[in-house]
């Protein structure tokens, strides 16, 4: 039987790639350059499945172009925003994406930024990559103090639970809001607010963990700004267009709010410049899942899943019935 052929648009972890070369027959990306629409069209013309990332976007007129023979489009990413699903559902095809494995690596990177935002981590590297780091004082580079304070959190879905997890650990009083509330077991002590705009009366750090859809986009604009303590500390690793990048700068610049840590941004990798030159803004190029162990499960995961197209079974992570 001939193996199916699977257009990869980006270079894979090593073991996913061998895997493969293994049970496929795959078109790799081997010079890892950044494949466009017109190219993704072209190449797919003998493709039975797509493996893109969420740089490739999959609108319902590229959708509308793909071949017939296509089965699945597998995206390497547990966010599916840049794909649209009813187009891709009308067309018949499988969609698949990556939930649960990268939800420990997620959690570790907002803390990451949630601590660096707070204790004003990227003053203190450039001071000393700077050379500046020459008189060492008390007042020196005062950052907010995490433990014991109140964490809110948009989105209590997989990473959002793994999130408040390892809050425990620097006692934060968790609190937050999601589109139903969860069971005691899963709440484990975290405080339910009906409304996000209830939670952003609580939230001294607010950390977002929900998916960009219609509904959540442009959420943290400048009116919804004026709903956070003074001087809150805003965290990132979802989507960035789930804030309005210039309510956020204006807040920094003017200290409403501390300080930012963000892993992602409207338009990424093209991000609203100005964030580069405020000091009190920790970044992050899109690392949430970045770790060798994380990004291999993504793409086993997404194997799987295409091993389940082919042999005829319903593959177990299709977004589309
Ligand atoms: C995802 O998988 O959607 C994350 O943003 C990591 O790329």
């Amino acid at each position: 039987m001939t193996r199916p052929t699977v257009l990869v648009t980006r270079k894979l972890p090593q073991a996913v790639e061998e895997r493969l070369i293994k049970d496929y027959q795959p078109l790799l990306n081997k010079e890892d350059r950044p494949l466009a629409t017109e190219q993704l069209l072209s190449d797919s013309k003998k493709a039975d499945a797509l493996i893109i990332t969420g740089q490739n976007h999959l609108s319902e007129e590229t959708i509308a172009q793909l071949p017939e023979r296509l089965k699945a489009i597998a995206t390497f990413s547990v966010g599916y925003d840049h794909i649209d699903l009813e187009a891709a559902e009308k067309r018949g095809f499988a969609v698949i994406n990556t939930p649960g494995v990268l939800t420990d690596a997620t959690a570790d990177v907002t803390w990451l930024l949630l601590l660096a935002a707070a204790r004003r981590a990227h003053e203190g590297e450039q001071l000393i990559r700077q050379g500046k780091w020459s008189d060492p004082r008390p007042t020196q580079l005062l950052g907010t103090e995490v433990t014991g304070k109140r964490l809110g959190i948009l989105g209590m879905g997989r990473i959002g639970r793994a999130v408040a997890k390892r809050a425990k650990a620097f006692d934060m009083e968790v609190h937050y809001c999601n589109r139903h509330r969860l069971s005691s077991e899963q709440e484990a002590g975290a405080i339910f607010h009906d409304t996000p705009e209830d939670l952003l009366g609580v939230s001294d750090f607010l950390s977002f963990h929900c998916p960009a859809t219609p509904e959540t986009e442009n959420f943290l604009n400048a009116r919804r700004i004026e709903l956070l303590p003074d001087g809150a500390i805003i965290v990132n690793a979802a989507r960035g267009s789930l804030i309005v990048d210039e309510d956020l700068i204006a807040a920094l610049r003017s200290r409403r709010i501390f300080a930012a840590g963000l892993d992602v941004f409207e338009g990424e990798p093209n991000l609203n410049p100005t964030y580069r030159s405020l000091p009190n803004v920790f970044l992050l190029p899109h690392l949430g899942s970045a770790t060798v162990e994380t990004r291999t499960q993504m793409g086993f995961l997404i194997l799987d899943n295409l091993d389940a197209v082919f042999a005829g079974k319903q593959p177990p992570n299709n977004l589309v019935s």
